[in-house]
């Protein structure tokens, strides 16, 4: 496998220090062999709640609890060396005041040995993003599209188009001014992204928010077409892996029903 990127440890405060350079890439990882192949390329492996409708074939996020979150960010952070891990706060554990985020937060960064969480939300959020900052919690921000907000947003819509924009700049930057060390951008259109990037202080990572911001993400599973149903607009497959494990899983069941595995190349013989 080819390393591409410094050995160096990231910080949330290294990933900040980036705004307007190279730019920052960014996977999500829920497991312990893709968190070392992410590792290996990208400045940030997100162990992201989608790991509930990736994984565990929920219809939304809004049923991933902390403890799923804690079991896959613990399997993640042992693929890492270099890549700054950010796990997911989940719905439910921080909405309800400064205090309980903290609870939640803390958790995760014992638990999982994670340095950083990430939150969705704007301006509604801010004192929550200071209020972990000030207790030594590294805050990654999320706003535009937020699905955990699905069901106040009517659906996986594009946000901040016409007289919306304003919120969303708003958004961005009431998380920033709060101290978060980067933001998610998530659906949004691309002149938006670049007016917020050009705005903020802290850096942009957008996903579906076209090409001028700080960094990208995506979800790693889209990235390799594991999937065969699910292919939004802004995902580019860079493999189609749903595709070639379909072939192998055929072949073997093939092979097994007609007694052409294993062979004796897989078999053991009784000389040692
Ligand atoms: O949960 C997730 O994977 C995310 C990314 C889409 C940014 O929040």
């Amino acid at each position: 496998m080819s390393v591409n990127v410094s050995q160096k440890t990231l910080t949330a405060t290294d990933i900040r220090l980036r705004k307007g350079g190279e730019p920052l890439v960014c996977l999500t990882a829920y497991t312990t062999p893709i968190a070392k192949l992410v590792d290996a390329h990208c400045d940030v492996a997100l162990v992201g709640d989608s790991v509930g409708m990736v994984l565990h074939g929920l219809p939304s996020t809004l049923s991933v609890t902390l403890d799923m979150m804690i079991l896959h960010g613990k399997a993640v952070v042992r693929g890492l060396s270099h890549a700054l891990c950010v796990v997911d706060l989940p719905f439910g554990t921080y909405e309800e005041s400064p205090e309980q985020a903290f609870r939640s937060a803390a958790r995760i960064l014992a638990e999982t040995g994670a340095a950083a969480v990430k939150l969705e939300g704007g301006v509604h959020m801010a004192t929550t993003i200071d209020f972990l900052v000030r207790r030594g919690v590294p805050v990654m921000g999320h706003i535009g599209l937020t699905p955990q907000s699905v069901n106040t947003l009517g659906g996986y819509k594009v946000q901040g188009r016409d007289a919306d924009a304003e919120r969303v700049l708003a958004d961005a930057c009431a998380v920033s001014e709060a101290g978060a060390f980067a933001v998610v951008l998530e659906k949004i259109s691309q002149s938006l992204a670049k007016q917020i990037t050009s705005s903020i202080a802290c850096p942009t990572i957008g996903i579906g928010a076209g090409p001028d911001c700080d960094g990208q993400i995506l979800v790693v599973d889209d990235m390799l077409g594991m999937f065969s149903d699910f292919r939004p607009k802004f995902v580019k497959r860079y493999a189609d892996l749903a595709a070639q494990a379909e072939t192998a899983v055929s072949a073997y069941a093939e092979e097994v029903r007609r007694r052409k595995f294993p062979s004796k190349d897989h078999s053991f013989g009784d000389l040692a």
